[in-house]
């Protein structure tokens, strides 16, 4: 997220830092944190969490492993921003809720130093564009086509943010 971030212009002053920590130490770290958990406590956390959940993700709990992440995030942490919440919320399908952070945990997560499943060649081609919503609209093409061909039929949220994407839209930097 650091370098993404650095390339393309940080968050603004809301969710830059909490109490000294910054949004990639956080997000960054957190994030998958509840990826282990049982289907059935992953449900439970989200429920705990009050944001939403949408039918995908009851169907399958493991997409609402960034909804946990974010109230395991606020017991550890403390009372995070809630764009950080929201970018981990999101991180599995991607979404226009997941805002400016989220937009580059979704790209960070994808294409990371270490994914086996990209060349070096392949990761500057995602980051070699001009904005991050560019390299999020180039990500989550990819990961659409990607679901695709596996079966799964992309959500709405993917589908919305997809659309913006690919219309020039601007996400707005809290
Ligand atoms: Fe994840």
């Amino acid at each position: 997220m650091r370098a993404l971030f650095e390339r393309f212009g940080w968050p603004g002053a809301g969710e830059k830092s909490f109490e000294g920590l910054d949004v990639c130490t956080v997000v960054g770290l957190m994030h998958d944190c509840a990826r282990e958990e049982s289907d059935e406590r992953l449900l439970q956390l989200a429920g705990e969490s009050g944001m939403e959940i949408i039918p995908r993700m009851r169907d399958c709990p493991m997409l609402a492993h960034g909804i946990a992440a974010g109230v395991m995030t606020r017991s550890l942490v403390g009372d995070v921003p809630r764009g950080w919440l929201e970018a981990m919320a999101w991180h599995t399908l991607g979404s226009m809720r997941m805002g400016y952070t989220g937009l580059c945990l979704f790209c960070a997560d994808f294409t990371e130093p270490g994914r086996r499943y990209l060349t070096d060649t392949q990761r500057r081609g995602y980051w070699d564009r001009d904005s991050l919503e560019a390299v999020c609209s180039a990500v989550l093409d990819d990961r659409i086509a990607h679901w695709r061909s596996k079966g799964f039929v992309p959500d709405t949220c993917s589908l919305q943010l997809q659309d913006f994407l690919h219309s020039g839209g601007k996400m707005k930097r809290n």
